[in-house]
């Protein structure tokens, strides 16, 4: 018998527990080895579509692709064990209708192994959520600031922020939970809402640029190491990684220039004879 205990994933009614309860530690991740490193820390993995800015320097989240979804879902599934992984479905890949949506979440979790997906939009997404919550895949929604929504809304613009907004994103957000979503995203939304529809909702809320008083939070792992060049406004720096990278490759520089060895010096030199 071993004695090493065996590690499991985190389950969706694991997640969906946390309502009410221990706040949900959730980020966001690409690539397999910081998958590794974020593993024994968080509760819930994103492999957010925002890795087109990111990861590829795109603009925004439209061009992001299916295949670019499963391939980074893949490498975060490999670096990882224990944390519950969702990928976002991209842009174009689910709003059609339902049958659609349920192809494409399908191949992302046959394909990447993956335990939910995450798709944008309240009331208009309902029957979509329904439908692939239905016939097992769950479904975390999006709602508040959804950015593939960037050309309707005009910019990232916090939303909720004037009184006529209100009902219906509480709308959206009690559309989602009846629908079977596990969990949902508040994005960019006026506070004194997010805590309300926190109160609200059957789910737990993940916010970001929300409120402390929704069921977890999430953040763009990159905006909170110090490594976007562009991080959403309100996001606390927990480390400064950009400089610290900038500085190693400068001392790198120095040294290829200076012809000193870039490495360990002793471990090729030849052996002398005798
Ligand atoms: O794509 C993403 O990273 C996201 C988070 C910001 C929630 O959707």
């Amino acid at each position: 018998m071993s004695a090493v205990s065996e590690t499991r994933r985190t389950t969706v009614p694991e997640i969906r527990a946390h309502k009410n309860a221990k706040p949900v530690v959730c980020l966001t991740c690409y690539h397999a080895h910081t998958a590794r490193l974020l593993d024994e820390h968080v509760d819930l993995i994103l492999v957010g579509d925002s890795l087109g800015m990111v990861m590829h320097g795109m603009e925004n989240t439209l061009g992001v692709t299916l295949d670019m979804m499963i391939l980074h879902g893949k490498a975060v599934m490999r670096g990882s064990r224990r944390a519950l992984i969702v990928i976002d479905m991209p842009f174009g890949s689910y709003e059609e209708n339902p049958e659609i949506a349920f192809r494409n979440a399908a191949r992302v979790v046959q394909e990447t192994g993956c335990s939910a997906v995450k798709l944008e939009g309240g009331a208009r997404m309902a029957e979509t959520i329904r439908y692939l919550s239905l016939r097992g895949i769950p479904v975390m929604g999006h709602i508040g600031l959804t950015p593939q929504m960037i050309q309707v809304l005009g910019g990232f613009k916090t939303q909720g922020r004037t009184a006529e907004e209100w009902p219906a994103i509480e709308a959206d957000a009690q559309a989602v939970a009846e629908a079977g979503a596990f969990a949902v995203v508040l994005e960019g939304m006026a506070e004194p809402l997010a805590a309300k529809i926190t109160r609200q909702i059957a789910i737990p809320t993940i916010g970001i640029g929300a409120s402390a008083e929704c069921d977890g939070q999430i953040l763009v792992m990159e905006d909170m190491l110090g490594l976007n060049p562009r991080p959403a406004k309100f996001v606390r720096q927990y480390a400064n990684m950009g400089a610290d990278i900038e500085a190693a490759v400068r001392s790198y520089a120095s040294d290829v220039r200076a012809r000193r060895f870039p490495g360990e010096e002793n471990i090729y030199k030849m052996k002398r004879a005798g």
